[in-house]
């Protein structure tokens, strides 16, 4: 189902690439069958909510949340002024991050649920025709009589969205491999999650601290045979091995894949670091400092 109604067909265009702090860069990437596609990934300077402890109205989540679709929507429409066919943002890009179960839950949407953020999401695919990815709050309401439904009655993911160029939800994928994230759970089903294009044929999606575990990034390279990979990302770059360039393009290398790789910018927790790596073709589009913080991502 295609959510967006595409009204007068006037788009902002006129932006440019950089926004203050982060930067969208594209690239081509090989595409199956040894063709080309131009894709962006884009390293969001999160505006963030400074209180995340403090529980918001579903009114100020969504109010908190739009700032940062505003940047997304103009940045969707520069990477489709330039030729994209596909568009990443990172993890934590629409909400942020260091909340608690409790003052996450007005961020939450059921995913699919066309209204609010997957509705402006779907608009900006389909008023851009192209594919966008972007990582959100999820929920799923459950019977909290019926373990292992926590007592809230309800599951918080951790969730990756994917619209097709004509604003249909054609993915969705809840992140394996939690990072201190009390706020969200772990799926008790893990999935390989992929979806096809006609530009570039099948994506396999995972997330952020994923990338370090077999289940499900190794396994839907050696599984499925998926060579192109879309990893939005919250990554704390963390020396000496856990830099993000460093490791996402290691990563790219050994499983000879294709990464589409969107990292927050967030100066302050050394997140910085997004790419399209490619075995044998690289593009770097933001590389900032690195330093010795000691966690690794979200
Ligand atoms: C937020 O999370 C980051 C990463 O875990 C951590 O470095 C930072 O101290 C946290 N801040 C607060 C206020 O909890
Ligand atoms: C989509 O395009 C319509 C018509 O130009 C515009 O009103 C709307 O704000 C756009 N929405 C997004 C999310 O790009
Ligand atoms: C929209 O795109 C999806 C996925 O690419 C496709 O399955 C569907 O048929 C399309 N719908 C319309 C109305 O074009
Ligand atoms: C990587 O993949 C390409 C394209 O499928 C293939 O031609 C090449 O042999 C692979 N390289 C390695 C080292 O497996």
């Amino acid at each position: 189902m295609a959510w967006c109604i595409l009204g007068a067909a006037v788009l902002m265009l006129s932006l440019g690439v950089d926004g203050e702090g982060g930067g969208a860069g594209g690239g081509e990437g090989g595409g199956a069958g040894g063709g080309s596609y131009v894709a962006a990934v884009y390293e969001h300077h999160l505006i963030r909510n400074l209180q995340p402890k403090v529980p918001l109205s579903r009114q100020e989540a969504l109010e908190h949340m739009n700032k940062n679709l505003d940047v997304y929507e103009e940045q969707a429409a520069a990477a489709a002024k330039q030729g994209a066919h596909i568009i990443v943002f990172p993890e934590d890009g629409i909400h942020g991050f260091n909340f608690s179960r409790e003052s996450i839950a007005g961020y939450l949407e059921t995913v699919p649920d066309p209204t609010a953020v997957q509705h402006r999401l779907s608009c900006m695919a389909k008023n851009n025709s192209l594919y966008l990815v972007a990582n959100m709050p999820g929920r799923e309401d459950c019977d909290a009589q019926t373990p292992p439904c926590p007592p809230d009655g309800r599951y918080q993911f951790n969730t990756n969205v994917v619209f097709s160029a004509n604003g249909t939800l054609v993915a969705r994928y809840r992140k394996r491999n939690l990072y201190f994230e009390s706020q969200f759970d772990t799926p008790a089903d893990p999935q390989l999650i992929t979806f096809d294009t006609p530009f570039a044929g099948r994506f396999g999606l995972f997330t952020c601290f994923d990338i370090l575990f077999y289940n499900p990034a190794v396994e839907l390279v050696e599984k499925l045979g998926v060579r192109q990979l879309i990893f939005p990302t919250a990554w704390m770059n963390t020396l000496p091995l856990l830099d993000a360039v460093q490791f996402h393009r290691s990563f790219s290398y050994a499983t000879n894949t294709t990464l589409l790789s969107a990292n927050l910018r967030v100066d302050a927790e050394a997140m910085t670091g997004s790419g399209i790596f490619s075995p044998g073709r690289h593009y770097i589009t933001v590389r900032g400092r690195a330093s010795q913080k000691l966690a690794g991502c979200w």
